[in-house]
């Protein structure tokens, strides 16, 4: 083996616009620290027009790979190579990974999201409420399709966005059942639900005191229920179905989930989700 130095490091980033505020580099620098890997991860602002040349430079300089988030998710495929199933049937990409000379677009928010999922259940047969239809919705939907849910139940604001996911998820997703349901006053779990979804933007900072329009005392110990917002972590829905004895799944699971698909993909390692949101938790708060 050589002893020469080597100053270069391996180059994987963000592209976004707005983008400061992403925290993903904290959490895939620690892994890369722990896991001893001299690599980077480098949050970049692009804007929208820029983004052909942004790609053309991250083939130019060698990255291993980027991951896309607002408002480049849609955009990024027109500049890809090709994509991996759940990425081309929800026609966005969040994570753009070298092989060979090729990119290739997958989208890994949706299986991070399972992945905490299947730390408490197999999603195979499960009814599931899933409040939102944009893009944290649609990843999930089709993921919960693809794993094999008997239903999925979208309760959406906008009539257009929900129909919309529930047609996709019947038609090319293939689920039997994702009923669509108008978001009109207090919305009441049905008894039968398994897993409960957040997967609109309420919660998130600075707005951390909003609630989710649901009657809450429909909610029984015998659901799950999850929440997408990673910051905070202790959303309002989350402590609600604590306080009533269902088993909870915060925004951080997902976050750290798809985290440790995406450096699976650029690195090949299995990167330790531990490591991974002691960081974000430093950032975010417990
Ligand atoms: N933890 C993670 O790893 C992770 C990954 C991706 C996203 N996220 C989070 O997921 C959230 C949603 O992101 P997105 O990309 O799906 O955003 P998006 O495409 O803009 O969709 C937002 C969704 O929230 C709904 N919504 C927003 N405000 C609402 C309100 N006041 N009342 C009712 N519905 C409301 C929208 O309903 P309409 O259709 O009616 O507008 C829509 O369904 C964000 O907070 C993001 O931080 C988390």
């Amino acid at each position: 083996m050589s002893n020469a130095p080597n100053f270069k490091q391996e180059l994987t980033a963000v592209f976004g616009m707005p983008v400061a505020e992403n925290p993903t580099q904290v959490m895939v620098e620690a892994a890369y620290r722990h896991h001893g890997l001299a690599w980077r991860y480098l949050t970049i602002e692009v804007a929208p027009a820029a983004l052909a040349d942004a790609v053309r430079g991250a083939r130019a300089m060698g990255f291993a790979g980027f991951n896309c988030t607002i408002p480049h998710k849609v955009a990024v495929v027109a500049h890809l190579d090709s994509l991996g199933e759940s990425a081309r049937l929800m026609g966005a990409v969040n994570c753009v990974v070298r092989r060979g000379t090729q990119l290739v677009g997958e989208n890994t928010d949706g299986k991070g999201f399972l992945a905490s999922l299947r730390e408490l259940t197999d999603p195979r047969g499960r009814r599931v409420v899933m409040f939102g239809a944009g893009g944290a919705a649609r990843a999930i939907g089709v993921e919960l399709a693809l794993a094999g849910a008997a239903s999925v139940t979208i309760v959406n604001r906008s009539e257009a966005r929900g129909r919309d996911l529930a047609a996709l998820l019947t038609g090319k997703a293939g689920i039997k059942e994702a009923p669509f349901v108008p978001w009109q006053g207090r919305f009441a779990i049905p008894a039968d639900t398994d897993v409960v979804i957040n997967a609109t933007s309420i919660g998130l900072y600075p707005d951390v005191d909003a609630e989710l329009e649901v009657d809450f005392a429909t909610l029984s110990p015998r659901m799950i229920v999850a929440d997408v917002i990673p910051n905070p972590p202790r959303t309002r829905l989350i402590r609600t179905a604590r306080e009533r004895g269902c088993r909870a799944i915060d925004g951080l699971g997902m976050l750290v989930n798809q985290g440790v698909i995406g450096v699976k993909h650029w690195t090949g390692i299995d990167a330790d989700p531990r490591v991974m949101r002691a960081a974000l938790e430093e950032v975010f708060g417990k």
